[in-house]
């Protein structure tokens, strides 16, 4: 018997269920206080399964009634231990009637059946409907849903699930009920129910096969003036997936439901998406370029589940990249078709590129490092990670770069083809693209089953005599927690070479043609020629960000300003420019932390210029050219890391920037005003972006005239994107002005709780903003840590995104998040766990610092009443 409830749980211990579901009635008298659930379900022993009982989880639920083709069981029929119901001897078909009750107003873990601001919604993925009724609940048993719900009219007008509305009415006693079905069998993670007082804009849209769909977005009253963006990017994502990927919504319904308390950032359940409002509320005087953006993405995102998780999932969570790498690429592809030219999918591109190098490489290098296919795992929900995710994403990617554009088209096909209506594996789908593809993808495997971020070193060789060029390319990647050797990856690089004109030069050899080549690097070291090679070039390589690697290459600063002048890969173009800036912020942390004097060199200066004022590049990626590398990207180079000294490095060149290129600067600002009706257009959003940060310079300068310009913007603006990036320009500026300034935003907002997120998150990673500080923001009326977006908008913006604060020499910050994860931990075990991830890499600091985050971990752990998933994290840090 389990009695341990903290078991690693094994991939290669995966069986079959014994038993499969065929079909599920649940039955919902909804009350905050006691919610009865009936669940009616026929089940079958699965052929293969050898003789065993039935078994089904269950956690946190009172079980009332137990019958069995339709006989009532007593105390001896089974046996339950708050985990497990387990039925020995049960015959091949079988009806199980449950009766169960649950109290979801008591519920704070916003997994399960909850309420938020009085109404009731779930969220089952990972394993949230096993406290919800006694269930199978593992995403390879599929089922048919019919679902009832009962509630109080007056209070819960709006009742919603998966699937059609069957039936409707009143019940008498001030009830009513609404009777859903989903045509389509599902895992029970994609069970959905909303019960609630809302209102929804909603439209009848065409589909490709000429069927109209009704498509509703669901919100609270006072939000209804904030659904258009939300909706359109719907209609945009369904249109799109018919275009591309042949793929089509299978329901007459499809809605989308707002709500302001949420674990992540939105769920795909079948036919009833629940989204954090987040991702779903938006206008121009709320919400920035940047939330338009998520917006889209994610609403593009749990869309394209319904075929790539929904339609084919996961056999067993190890695989959920499978649904989740492909889903952030089919999103990610997404958004960058949507604005349509060249500079603008590269510009998403850089974005993708920065949050793997910000969020992504320095999991792989931490504690927490697992494969995008993980092996083991304590709590699953640890396990949503942008390795899963994002990285995945890169998995997928590399596919389409090696089969081709058209050949990735035709895996998906297969993959379709081969497993409608199957939860199935990682393998599974690298099989369909091998064999639509009749390639070899075997060695490929190793990126979905090793950590780790390789490194892939390059040298390169004139011969001028011979007219070549030889690319030595080797790799090599670190240890991480379990894996101590790893095998070589089947990397592919993608590589041009510029003359000294700039140009590309065509690449003749072996079958590469054109301006850049995609090599397949497979083994440790190999060595790539290419032939009639006139002059010396200038390696170009890894364009596009063909893999998620960390290219080695001595490039001197004039190969790195060549390529950042004129590589026509916009990618790579930005890239030398960041290590241009990386080796300067570098020098300059380590200088500073030595007690060394700072100086910028005016080549940097000038190269910065050129960019800034060349009017024949995109001010999107004008500004992607002129951000610097983050902090913690920075401490991600250094030997050992000091966050103050990284911080004071990088606002010395910012400051360098402001006051040396002023002039450039100021008039940028004014080329790239957008005056008229704000829109969210990748070109508009992108002229803001430029001009913000330009402003962002100027008022890091150190005379006033940058912030006498924020001042004048933040009173001006007429959007949330140019008043936020004023406003936060003043407070990293520490300008006398901010305090009137936060105060006026308060007031002009306080009813708007997305924009209360951005208040507390703005004053979190301010400069001046302590722990103290921080405390006393928490004494605020406003803020609440049990609603995850307001806990994410100040606790982890300061522990996370204030790095030079947070590591404050006293320790003071890691005893606030050890007091702050064992808070959150009562309250919300996911969130809390996130939380304790910003210890991953403490090991890296310096010996004084080190010893306090010891401490400060060891506290967390020491503690017995601790969540799996807390406990997870701060084990393996401390590992
Ligand atoms: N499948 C969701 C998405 O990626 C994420 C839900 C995860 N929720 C959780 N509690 N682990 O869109
Ligand atoms: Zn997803």
């Amino acid at each position: 018997m389990r009695t341990d409830t903290s078991q690693t749980i094994y991939r290669n211990d995966y069986t079959p269920p014994s038993y499969l579901v065929e079909t599920v009635e649940l039955g919902f008298d909804l009350d905050p206080a006691r919610t009865i659930v009936a669940n009616r379900m026929t089940m079958r022993r699965n052929p293969g399964s050898k003789r065993a009982g039935i078994e089904l989880h269950g956690e946190n639920i009172e079980l009332v009634a137990l019958r069995m083709n339709g006989k009532l069981l007593g105390k001896r029929d089974y046996r339950i231990d708050g985990r497990l119901l387990r039925i020995p001897n049960t015959p091949d078909d079988v009806t199980l009637e449950i009766e169960t009750l649950t109290a979801p107003e008591k519920n704070t873990t916003l997994s399960g059946l909850y309420v938020s601001n009085g109404n009731f919604f779930t969220q089952c993925e990972a394993e949230g409907f096993r406290s919800i009724t006694f269930f199978p609940d593992r995403p390879d048993v599929m089922a048919k849903f019919t679902v009832m719900l009962r509630a109080d009219k007056e209070k819960y007008p709006v009742l919603l699930s998966n699937g059609n509305l069957v039936e409707e009415g009143e019940l008498g006693d001030g009830r009513h009920f609404a009777l859903w079905e989903d045509p389509f069998k599902k895992p029970s993670y994609l069970f959905a129910l909303v019960a609630a007082r809302l209102v929804c804009q909603e439209e009848r849209f065409r589909l490709k096969d000429g069927r109209d769909a009704l498509l509703q977005v669901w919100v609270e009253e006072g939000n209804l003036d904030k659904t258009d963006y939300a909706m359109q990017s719907l209609k945009n994502s369904i249109r799109w997936d018919e275009e591309r990927f042949g793929l089509e919504l299978d329901l007459d319904r499809f809605m989308i439901v707002a709500v302001g308390d949420f674990n992540m950032g939105a769920m795909e359940n079948k036919g009833l998406n629940i989204f954090n409002t987040k991702f779903v509320l938006a206008n121009p005087r709320v919400a920035t370029d940047v939330d338009y953006a998520g917006i889209e993405a994610v609403v593009g995102h749990e869309y394209f589940h319904n075929w790539t998780g929904n339609r084919v999932t996961c056999r067993d969570w190890f695989q959920l990249s499978l649904k989740e790498g492909l889903t952030v690429f089919r999103d990610q592809e997404f958004s960058a078709d949507m604005i349509g030219t060249d500079s603008g999918r590269a510009v998403t591109r850089i974005d993708q590129v920065r949050t793997l190098r910000q969020a992504q490489f320095p999991e792989d290098a931490g504690p927490m490092a697992h494969p995008v296919r993980p092996d083991s795992f304590v709590e699953i929900n640890n396990f949503y990670t942008v390795t899963v995710y994002e990285k995945g994403a890169e998995v997928v990617r590399m596919i389409q770069t090696l089969v081709g554009r058209e050949g990735f088209r035709k895996g998906m096909d297969l993959y379709f083809e081969r497993h409608d209506g199957q939860a199935v594996t990682c393998d599974d789908f690298r099989a369909a693209m091998a064999d639509a593809n009749g390639r070899d993808l075997n060695q490929f495997e190793r990126w979905y089953s090793q950590a780790g971020t390789p490194v892939v070193g390059a040298v390169g060789r004139y011969d001028a005599e011979a007219k070549t060029f030889d690319l030595t390319l080797s790799q090599s990647c670190p240890p991480t927690p379990g894996q101590t050797d790893k095998l070589p990856f089947h990397i592919p690089v993608a590589v041009g070479l510029l003359g000294a004109d700039g140009n590309d030069m065509q690449l003749g050899q072996g079958g590469l043609k054109g301006a850049t080549a995609v090599l397949e690097l497979t083994e440790q070291s190999q060595t790539f020629s290419f032939t009639g090679v006139l002059e010396a070039p200038t390696p170009s390589m890894l364009r596009d960000f063909s893999a998620p690697v960390v290219l080695e290459y001595a490039y001197t600063d004039d190969e790195l300003l060549h390529l950042f002048s004129h590589d026509s890969d916009p990618v790579n173009r930005w890239e030398a420019g960041q290590r241009l800036a990386m080796a300067r912020l570098s020098r300059l942390a380590g200088a500073l932390a030595n007690g060394g004097k700072l100086d910028l060199d005016d080549t940097f200066i000038d190269a910065m210029r050129k960019i800034l004022v060349d009017a024949t590049l995109d001010p999107a990626f004008r500004e992607q050219a002129l951000l610097l590398p983050s902090e913690t990207m920075i401490a991600e180079k250094m030997g050992v890391v000091n966050p103050q000294a990284i911080h004071a490095a990088r606002q010395f060149v910012r400051a360098c920037i402001g006051a040396c290129l002023r002039a450039e600067l100021t008039s940028q600002y004014h080329a790239n005003l957008t005056p008229g009706q704000y829109s969210p257009d990748a070109l508009s959003a992108g002229r803001r972006g430029l001009k913000n940060l330009a402003l962002s310079y100027l008022a890091a300068a150190p005379d006033a005239d940058g912030v006498n310009l924020a001042q004048a913007q933040f009173d001006g603006a007429d959007n949330m994107t140019d008043r936020v990036a004023a406003l936060v320009a003043l407070i990293q500026a520490r300008a006398d002005a901010a305090p009137a300034a936060l105060h006026d935003f308060y007031q002009d907002f306080k009813n708007e709780a997305l924009v209360i997120d951005k208040w507390f998150s703005m004053q979190a990673a301010a400069p001046d903003t302590d722990v103290k500080a921080v405390r006393a923001l928490m004494q605020h009326s406003a803020f609440n840590l049990k609603n995850p977006n307001r806990a994410r908008s100040l606790v982890f913006s300061f522990c996370g995104g204030n790095p030079a604060q947070f590591h404050a020499i006293d320790g003071s910050g890691y005893a606030f998040w050890a007091e702050q994860v064992i808070a959150l931990d009562a309250i919300n075990p996911q969130v809390a766990s996130r939380l304790a991830r910003s210890m991953d890499r403490w090991r890296r600091y310096a010996p004084a610092l080190q010893l306090n985050m010891k401490k400060a971990l060891q506290q967390v752990a020491s503690l017995k009443k601790l969540s799996n998933d807390v406990r997870e994290v701060v084990s393996k840090a401390l590992a």
